[in-house]
């Protein structure tokens, strides 16, 4: 039988750096929040080894695949006697900013736990997902969570409201680690005091009200022209809040008008993704999570 898992994309809603850390990451107090685009990946069970199979859209083969990585840790420790077939339907924009290899290999360690019947130590699975990336746990949790240490200790918090996003993706390819490694702030010791109220659900209840900064933002408009063209675009097209995701190259914005995003392509640079995006709770995103029926949705 073939299992067909929705694996969604992230935006950044915050994001400080604090400083370096001597593991040569850099400690963060970030908020997370999770978007309806997705990848989907079909999951099947085969006598032994991992398959991996790119159906639609571009994605790395083998080892350099975290979904297949994930796959790999999973078997090696819960299942070793089974194998995977994964076959991925590549949608969320590859090195954007929006998660989506870490997505894939949280998505293929929930999955695969349903589709082969174990229940693994859920402390275990989180230990396992670390050690893919610093994103990979917040996978495993969720809608609206603030991630510290790497960005790898997370913490769910109340979820803000579904709310429209339009996810901007121009076509450059950022590199986290060298934006990262420009990064040249003073940071700060905690979290900014304009999150505090996230903590409790009371106070902001939209991505706007939330006030939220992107710490790489200075860096990566810097390095990336474009990037500017694309902020002062969308600032003139009247949006009321502009924010980088993660490391770029993706640009996140919110209009007051449902309507206001629509002509954007146009002015946009050549090339350019946008995504009418909504943001989406942990309640849904788990009744999302197992797609029955086709690929399609
Ligand atoms: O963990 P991941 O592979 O996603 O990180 C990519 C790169 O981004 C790391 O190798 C590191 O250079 C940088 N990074 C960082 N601090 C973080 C997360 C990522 O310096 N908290």
């Amino acid at each position: 039988m073939r299992w067909h898992f929705r694996s969604f994309a992230k935006i950044n809603l915050h994001l400080q750096v604090v400083g370096r850390r001597a593991d040569g990451y850099h400690e963060l107090r970030t908020v997370f929040q999770t978007v309806d685009l997705h990848d989907v990946i079909s999951i099947e069970p085969i006598a032994s080894g991992i398959e991996l199979v790119v159906a639609e859209g571009t994605a790395p083969a083998g080892t350099a695949n975290l979904a297949f990585r994930a796959a790999e840790t999973f078997l090696a420790t819960w299942a070793p006697r089974a194998g995977a077939r994964l076959t991925l339907h590549k949608r969320i924009p590859v090195g954007g900013g929006l998660g989506g290899g870490s997505s894939n290999a949280a998505c293929v360690l929930r999955g695969l736990a349903r589709v082969l019947g174990v229940e693994p130590d859920p402390a275990e699975v989180w230990h396992l997902a670390r050690g893919l990336g610093a994103d990979v746990p917040y996978f495993l949790v969720g809608g609206t969570a603030l991630g510290v240490g790497r960005g790898d200790e997370v913490v769910p918090l109340p979820d803000l409201p579904p709310q429209e996003v339009w996810l901007v993706t121009p076509p450059i390819e950022v590199s986290t680690a060298r934006i990262f490694a420009a990064w040249a702030g003073s940071g700060g010791e905690s979290l900014d005091a304009a999150l505090s109220p996230l903590l409790t659900g009371a106070g902001a209840r939209s991505i706007t009200e939330l006030a939220g900064r992107n710490d790489l933002e200075v860096v990566a408009r810097e390095q990336f022209p474009m990037l500017e063209e694309v902020y002062s675009t969308l600032s003139r097209a009247g949006a009321s809040c502009v924010r980088l995701s993660g490391s770029g190259s993706t640009v996140f914005a919110c209009f007051a008008a449902a309507s206001a995003g629509e002509a954007l392509s146009e002015v946009l640079p050549a090339g350019t993704r946008v995504v009418r995006a909504q943001t989406l709770d942990r309640i849904t995103l788990q009744e999302r999570f197992c797609s029955s029926g086709a690929v399609g949705g």
